[in-house]
């Protein structure tokens, strides 16, 4: 497969394109980003790396941070994970409190905020310096020991989170949450805030598209039942209530963030990131959906 050449042919097509979307600005500093930036970078499993367009500058992970705290819940206290977080598509926005209250307080899933703060709070309770260890696990999956919080980005979430604290206040309120708010927000909103760019995102998510298994160096990160899991769970519900046209249009399993980034796989084949910082209104990127599409149908590669 001339994957070069595609991502090129991706690259041109993507250009002309007037309909990109809007920046998020709830979180003012996601609001300073370029809008006209577009990347893609995808790494086979076999070793083999392209890439087109702005692959190299750094991006807010966002939700797609969601993935890695997961991951490292499960490493963590394995099964025990899913008493605390469901595992159905909410079909509801991101940031949604509506399901909370009927479901008391069990999140339909990790990747929704709720989820999310919940599985912060398993590793707080789980680790003494949850942030160090969350960032030295996204270091090491991308093999990048630059990678750094950004600070800022943390600090002007912090600044705006009022949905998110509420999210949070209401868990505690169910006792689905065993930190004090303030700490477990504090780790949510750091961990995404993670700078990464799409090569780094791409090396990252290579051990899900090759069953939990690192390849340099290679080391066992998630058992194949693991990655199965979180494979599943990215498939129904990491592009929220637009997870079926996630499915339908691209076919990968992956998850979208704020930030505009998408990170997909192709299990045994490919991980793949793009980058597009304007968003549609139910917060996933809109050219970078659209190059996913074109990916998946020009390769004719997908999981269905
Ligand atoms: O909690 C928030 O609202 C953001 N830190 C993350 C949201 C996000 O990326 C949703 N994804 N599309």
């Amino acid at each position: 497969m001339d994957y070069q050449n595609i991502l090129n042919a991706i690259y041109v097509e993507i250009a002309n394109n007037k309909q990109r979307g809007h920046v998020a600005t709830y979180i003012p500093e996601l609001s300073k980003v370029d809008p006209s930036k577009f990347g893609i970078s995808l790494q086979c499993v076999n070793g083999d790396y392209f890439s087109v367009g702005d692959t190299q500058d750094g991006i807010s992970i966002q939700s797609i941070s969601k993935i890695f705290a997961l991951s490292l819940a499960l490493r963590l206290i394995g099964e025990e994970v899913w008493q605390r977080v469901d595992v159905e598509p909410s079909g509801d926005p991101f940031n949604s409190l509506i399901q909370l209250e009927h479901e008391n307080g069990i999140p339909r899933n990790p990747c929704i905020n709720a989820g999310a703060i919940v599985i912060a709070d398993i590793l707080m309770s789980e680790l003494d310096d949850p942030k160090d260890v969350i960032l030295s696990f996204v270091r090491k999956l991308a093999g990048n020991d630059a990678i750094q919080f950004n600070e800022k980005v943390a600090q002007s979430e912090a600044d705006c989170g009022f949905r998110n604290a509420a999210l949070a206040n209401f868990l505690k309120s169910f006792g689905n949450l065993h930190n004090p708010v303030e700490k477990v927000l504090d780790l949510y909103f750091h961990m995404c805030a993670i700078e990464m760019n799409c090569q780094d995102l791409s090396k990252a998510f290579l051990v899900y598209a090759n069953h939990g298994e690192l390849i340099t160096p290679k080391e066992c990160i998630l058992t194949r039942t693991q990655a199965k899991r979180i494979n599943a769970i990215m498939q129904t519900c990491g592009f929220y209530d637009e997870a079926g046209e996630f499915a339908f249009r691209v076919g990968l399993a992956g998850k979208s963030g704020v930030g505009g980034a998408i990170a997909a796989i192709q299990p045994k084949q490919f991980s793949v990131t793009v980058w597009s910082p304007g968003l549609n209104a139910k917060g996933n990127s809109v050219i970078g959906m659209k190059a996913l599409e074109l990916l998946t149908t020009k390769t004719g590669i997908s999981i269905f």
